[in-house]
């Protein structure tokens, strides 16, 4: 009877476990299954120039090419392998997308993946979750861009520590928006930054968010180049736990956060 009871309680403990596996992840699917690239194992490496089937348009300018640099950006025109973050605007104008702009080793631990697809199930699930997102803007994915930093570890890492995050491209060629996700967050800065090796924290922390390029449009994301930038994973401007999404096509900001930004002084991102 108690070894049964006990048997029981294993079971119980085991479904309860198994529960959050279920939940929809925050991340749309990647990996070798769906046929992504990886980036070479090169610390401060990045993808080869990458051309794009359709043009994607960021702030009012449209890119044919770009790439997916390991230290957490994603960049058009030139490649990124700065691995101390500047907050921004930059000063050298140029243009990004920053979904955990820090310095990721993938020789030491993760993977860089990427693709660009039209795969009918994944635009549909885009449309819908845009379409929730921006009820008044009209919008049909027909192209999507999907770069996931998995479990990449940091630059000095004594640890087994990975982060986990996605940034997702997309548009009708007309309209477009970035959808940024946080799976896993375990470090904010690698040990050329200032961080602990042991622990991957300190120093310069990880930033995240827009750099248009000009001096009046981007967007920090609340916490970025702090230590709080580890709690990404639970902040959002959607209602969606570690997911942070933005129309990009023209400047614009949607759903600012309840929480205030660190530098809000004269920093016009905030509309
Ligand atoms: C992260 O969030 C937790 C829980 O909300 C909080 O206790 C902790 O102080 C936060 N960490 C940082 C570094 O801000």
């Amino acid at each position: 009877m108690k070894s049964s009871f006990t048997f029981l309680l294993l079971m119980l403990g085991a479904v309860v476990n198994v529960r959050p596996v279920q939940e929809a992840s925050v991340l749309y699917p990647y990996g070798l299954d769906q046929k992504d690239h990886k980036n070479p194992k090169l610390d401060d490496g990045s993808s080869k120039k990458l051309s794009l089937s359709v043009p994607f348009t960021y702030y009012g300018k449209e890119y044919q090419t770009l790439y997916v640099n390991n230290n957490g950006v994603i960049s058009f025109g030139t490649r990124v392998n700065q691995y101390t973050p500047d907050p921004f605007p930059l000063a050298d104008g140029r243009s990004f997308v920053a979904p955990y702009w820090a310095d990721v080793d993938n020789v030491l631990g993760g993977d860089v993946f990427y693709r660009e697809t039209t795969d009918p199930a994944l635009l549909r699930l885009i449309t819908e979750n845009i379409n929730q997102y921006f009820p008044n803007i009209p919008f049909t994915a027909t192209w999507a861009f999907v770069a996931t930093w998995d479990h990449v570890a940091y630059y000095g890492s004594t640890t087994n520590k990975g982060n986990t995050f996605q940034a997702t491209l997309t548009t009708n060629t007309k309209t477009s928006f970035i959808i940024l996700n946080y799976k896993d967050i375990q470090w904010t800065t690698g040990a050329a930054s200032g961080g602990e090796a042991e622990t991957g924290l300190g120093g310069t922390p990880a930033h995240a968010g827009f750099n248009s390029g000009d001096e009046t449009n981007y967007y920090n994301i609340p916490g970025s180049r702090t230590e709080a930038v580890i709690n990404i994973t639970k902040t959002s401007n959607v209602n969606v736990p570690g997911r942070w999404v933005f129309q990009v096509d023209d400047f614009k900001v949607t759903g600012v956060p309840t929480e205030a930004p660190e530098v809000a002084e004269g920093n016009n991102c905030w509309l």
